[in-house]
């Protein structure tokens, strides 16, 4: 069975970039695998979970790709199901580059990168918009309580693949709320050294 992003992704030009390359042989295996890829298991859902944010690439109307960032409280992108992802819209410069894209052409991708576990997951899929008078209910299930940002529209991906990447190239880096867990240990043991010298520095 080929990867669902194999069958996406290998084009003829592709292929023959690949044939060029000497990994033609290598790639062949994705033709043959035991899954499609294109259901989001327990792993892919656990990740997803965990991201603050991803990139999104669209399809401009004549063709140029259309790359941006979006960002969020972690678990912003839900699973709604295994082939459904969903992520409330913030307004933003109002310049509409990526709605305006997929109203044309509903297909994008998107990369979710992991930077301290080195860790990437890509998925394709199509997109559709949905608006509060549409389905109320949906917004409200991807509302994100406390966090400031005006919910302008919902984004419902019907997951067509995804690939794992390979941790390569891919510099840790740590949030702010990461870098507290790892320090804490350390500020819990200076603050005990500390009050320890205040002790042995007493008079008496
Ligand atoms: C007031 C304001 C100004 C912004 N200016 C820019 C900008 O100049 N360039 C940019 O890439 N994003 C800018 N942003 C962030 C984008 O609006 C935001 O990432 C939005 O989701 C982009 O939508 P798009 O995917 O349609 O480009 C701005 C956001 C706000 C609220």
């Amino acid at each position: 069975m080929p990867r669902a992003f194999a069958e996406i992704a290998f084009t003829p030009s592709v292929v023959a970039a690949q044939e060029r390359y000497g990994s033609r042989r290598a790639n062949h295996g994705f033709t043959l695998a035991a899954e499609a890829g294109n259901r989001l298991g327990a792993a892919e859902s656990a990740f997803i979970a965990e991201r603050d944010s991803f990139y999104q690439a669209t399809v401009s109307q004549d063709g140029w790709p259309y790359v941006q960032h979006r960002g969020g409280p972690p678990g912003f992108l839900r699973v709604l199901d295994p082939g459904t992802l969903a992520y409330a819209d913030f307004r933003g410069n109002r310049q509409y580059l990526s709605v305006g894209n997929l109203n044309a052409d509903d297909r994008l991708t998107l990369i979710l990168v992991d930077y301290a576990n080195q860790r990437r997951l890509k998925i394709w899929g199509r997109a559709r918009l949905v608006h509060a008078d549409q389905d109320a209910a949906l917004l409200a299930r991807l509302a994100l309580p406390g966090y400031s940002a005006r919910v302008e529209r919902g984004v419902v991906i019907a997951v067509a693949a995804f690939d794992w990447n390979c941790p390569q190239h891919i510099t840790p880096r740590y949030t702010l709320a990461e870098v507290e867990a790892l320090a804490s240990p350390l500020v819990e043991e200076n603050r005990r050294l500390k009050a320890r010298l205040a002790d042995l520095a007493a008079p008496g």
